[in-house]
């Protein structure tokens, strides 16, 4: 695990969120929810378009619209595809000839190659480690950047394996950072060892060896979401996954021309906190969500530690995710503190850190997080940033080099509250405050954006009292 950085913390330049506490449905009543497509289902279902043999018109169903999710699309336009939205769907299309747009000079990046396109992914790291791993994979010359955020973040993660294995990979700027240029494919079969859990990490080392048809077993110390497995074992790549390791046997596959995004469980989150949160008995149904277990962290804690959360109407996509209904009944009255303690279970609630302990601050018992080391190399040191939202509540949080405990029994109350231009603290914050009475103020909270665009109108779908206040 490298040092943590120390991160370019951006102005807030987002709207404000305002909450007022309490619920404007009638309390017991039954409510359902829709939730946008999954973010990490999206990337690799549009990266698909980009793999040797897949169709010339990929079309990707439910896709996620946030900022993350879109940053891809002119990153993919770079390299020459097209990519037009229609209706609820995104369309990639190949053109005949793979013909990069013409290059155009880059004033931040001195020793910039003038024969490879520039390919911008703006703040979203699953859409620059996932498409260097494909560039790897396909042998694309390309520069990969990100802004000044994703700038400071791990990109050796990726790029050491992809090196072993015989991918060209330079570092433009710092080393192990973005931008990078990749110059040569992956041609080396062969077993590589992750240093970390990062599934954007071995996805883009997975992507890149399926892509240039080379067997490769990648050993990683946990299991994480498996997206990319799943995905490319439905295309018939030949992939076998273990506990701690992917087989991959270089075979050949079949990307189909239509791939369905399930609901994000992630964004399911927050109107299922927001339920329980204010308790009053009602039941909350949020239908066609992604039930892969590697992602149901969030839940399962809850759930273990006496919530009313429960799975329904399952089934599986086409893609091989599995899928159902997340039900809520009830509050959090039988649960008095959480606990996570593997990293596993980790990882399966990675994202979902920040509201795990923000619920954790109304519980009567001490919480404890643990095993999230890599939170700290999230859009902000995570574990710093959550500790200091659920402070501004009035929560006592203790934050260990590996974790956080949440201090049960804190008065807490309204107010103003930073986002950090993090869309997981700001929509964490935004949640906690709508079981509290009185206004809250979650500064730059419109960043939520990036994952989740209408995450405002989804709670108040469910009762809550939110709204953007762009004045400033
Ligand atoms: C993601 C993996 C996780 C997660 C991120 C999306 C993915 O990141 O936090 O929101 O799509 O693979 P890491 O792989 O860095 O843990």
């Amino acid at each position: 695990m490298p040092e943590v950085q120390s991160f370019a913390m951006p102005m807030t330049e987002s709207a404000d969120l305002v909450v007022d506490g309490g619920r404007t449905t009638r309390p017991g009543a039954a409510h359902e929810v829709t939730v946008p497509g999954d973010k990490s289902v999206s990337h690799r279902a549009l990266l698909a378009a980009l793999l040797p043999g897949a169709p010339a018109t990929l079309t990707v169903r439910g896709a996620n619209r946030g900022g993350a999710v879109r940053a891809l699309l002119p990153a993919m336009r770079a390299l020459g595809y097209g990519v037009d939205t229609e209706g609820d769907a995104l369309v990639v299309r190949r053109p005949a000839t793979p013909r990069p747009q013409p290059v155009r000079p880059h004033p931040d990046v001195e020793d910039w190659p003038r024969d490879a396109p520039y390919v911008q992914t703006e703040g979203s790291s699953a859409a620059a480690r996932l498409l260097v791993g494909v560039l790897a994979g396909t042998g694309t010359r390309a520069v990969v950047d990100g802004d000044e955020v994703l700038r400071h973040r791990p990109m050796d993660w990726l790029v050491d394996p992809l090196a072993e294995l015989g991918a060209d990979l330079t570092y433009l700027g710092e080393p192990g950072r973005l931008p990078v240029l990749v110059s040569g494919p992956v041609r080396r079969p062969g077993t590589v060892d992750l240093r970390v859990g990062s599934a954007q990490a071995r996805s883009a080392v997975v992507l890149a060896a399926v892509a240039a048809g080379l067997p490769v077993t990648v050993r990683h110390p946990v299991r994480s979401r498996d997206h990319t497995e799943r995905m490319l074992a439905a295309f018939g790549a030949g992939l076998t996954s273990a506990e701690r390791e992917v087989v991959c046997a270089g075979r050949g596959y079949t990307v189909p021309e239509v791939i369905d995004v399930p609901a994000d469980p992630s964004l399911a989150a927050y109107p299922v906190a927001a339920h329980l949160l204010w308790g009053d008995g009602g039941v909350l149904r949020v239908p066609r969500v992604c039930l892969n277990p590697t992602r149901l962290g969030f839940f399962d804690v809850l759930r273990a530690a006496g919530a009313g959360i429960s799975y329904e109407d399952r089934g599986t996509t086409a893609g091989g995710e599995p899928v159902g209904t997340v039900v809520a009944r009830g509050g959090l009255a039988k649960v008095t503190s959480v606990r996570v303690d593997s990293p596993a279970l980790l990882h399966a609630l990675i994202d979902e850190v920040p509201l795990l302990a923000a619920v954790a601050a109304t519980l009567p018992g001490d919480s404890w997080i643990g095993c999230a080391e890599e939170l700290r190399f999230k859009e902000t040191d995570r574990l710093a940033t959550t500790a200091r939202m659920a402070e501004s509540f009035g929560a006592t949080v203790d934050v260990a080099g590996d974790g956080l405990t949440v201090r049960g029994g804190s008065a807490l109350g309204a107010g103003l509250v930073p986002g950090f231009e993090d869309h997981r603290i700001a929509m964490a914050a935004a949640t906690l405050a709508t079981g509290l009475p009185g206004r809250t103020t979650v500064s730059g909270g419109a960043c939520h954006r990036t994952s989740f665009p209408d995450f405002a109108d989804v709670q108040r779908a469910v009762g809550a009292r939110i709204c953007e206040d762009s004045n400033r």
